[in-house]
């Protein structure tokens, strides 16, 4: 049922403030400001010496986001590959460390795989799901549910958010243990992941200003999509979302790697998505913003009204978000890049909830 959606995927992404809120309410003791797991953990983050993380498409790069909170927070060092690729890779792996692996529908085959073999290197298993009844929650040695509830266009959204939500508390809850990070600083970052659904909700009012940018963007043959940070995984996240709905050519690059490579492309032909939130690097990404400038390149830049102000820069376009502990970002962040992909794929009339050649749950590889 789409509700009063034109489109399952449109559904899904509203809906994420309340299904961001259901898992928080699972993850988060909100009076104490502390994240509780309510499963016994069959592993200790202390002893870890590391951390490998895989999975595949949208999840793989909410893994990619993941390894920046583990790496900050926990001061865990994180290794995080595409499951086709683990899987024949077969990389060594410590007996009794962990593997994480990060699935929407717990049956891709190449995640599963991935897992088994963890799993046969003696490995510890943890799982982070939106299907509790899945084969990879099955053969996990820990399940973390996410509680996005059915997720029907086969472009993944809520799930991608509530992935980013139960992996940051996860990150959280590895930092307490590994003493890297302070009760205080563990308050801050979840009286601000509390605020989350809140802001998604505030950036789901962007759409009609993201429908009319949605337009232009559908006249492109190629979109590049830059972050640096946390952003960059995002930026790929965009691209592609793009690209398997809209079925326009999309790529997401590091912003600083611009200069190596894709400067090549900018001209005014290719609208530059630039993710960046005004965070600690956020200058950084404001000089890859003036090279994309000096080259004729035209602009949209999704960040919030400090950050326009000191950019100082002229943009095709600016999506204005809320302010936000640079922490939590992504997980509101993936509102605007969701609307972004969505309206431009209606624009063009294309069929955003069975896009052509995809299927929803990938079980052969
Ligand atoms: C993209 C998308 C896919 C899936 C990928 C993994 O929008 O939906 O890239 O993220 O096939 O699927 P799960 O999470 O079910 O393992």
């Amino acid at each position: 049922d789409k509700g009063n959606h034109r489109h399952f995927m449109a559904k899904e992404i509203h809906e994420q403030p309340e299904v961001v809120g259901r898992t928080l309410a699972h993850y988060v003791d909100m009076a104490r400001g502390q994240v509780v797991l309510r499963e016994a953990l069959p592993f200790d983050f202390a002893r870890l010496s590391r951390l490998s993380i895989t999975a595949c498409g949208t999840a793989y790069y909410a893994g990619l986001v993941a390894k920046y909170w583990f790496e900050t927070l926990a001061r865990l060092p994180v290794e995080i590959d595409v499951a086709s690729e683990t899987r024949y890779r077969e990389p060594p792996l410590e007996r009794d460390g962990l593997t994480l692996v990060i699935s929407q529908s717990g049956e891709t085959a190449d995640t599963l795989a991935s897992l088994r073999y963890a799993k046969a290197q003696g490995q510890h298993t943890l799982a982070v799901v939106n299907v509790p009844t899945s084969t990879i929650a099955r053969e996990s040695s820990a399940v973390m549910p996410t509680f996005a509830g059915p997720e029907i266009g086969v472009a993944s959204t809520k799930a991608f958010s509530c992935q980013l939500t139960v992996l940051l508390c996860l990150a959280l809850a590895a930092g307490r243990a590994r003493g890297t990070l302070s009760a205080e600083r563990e308050r801050a970052i979840v009286d601000a992941l509390i605020t989350a659904p809140g802001l998604m909700a505030e950036a789901v009012t962007m759409e009609a200003a993201i429908e009319g940018l949605a337009r232009e963007i559908a006249k492109a043959r190629d979109v590049l999509y830059l972050g640096r940070g946390t952003s960059y995984p995002m930026a790929l996240e965009g691209a592609l979302k793009l690209k398997e709905i809209s079925y326009i050519h999309a790529e997401g690059y590091a912003a600083g790697e611009l200069k190596h490579g894709p400067i090549a492309l900018i001209d005014e032909s290719v609208p530059v998505i630039v993710i960046a939130p005004h965070d600690a690097i956020f200058e950084k990404t404001v000089s890859n913003m003036q090279e994309v400038a000096a080259r004729g390149g035209r602009i949209i830049l999704v960040g919030d009204a400090k950050g326009a102000a000191a950019a100082g820069l002229e943009t095709l376009a600016t999506l204005t978000m809320p302010e936000v502990d640079p922490v939590i970002a992504p997980i509101v962040y993936a509102v605007p890049i969701q609307l972004i992909a969505y309206h431009t794929a209606v624009f063009m009339g294309k069929d955003v909830d069975q896009p052509r050649n995809l299927a929803k749950s990938v079980t052969v590889e």
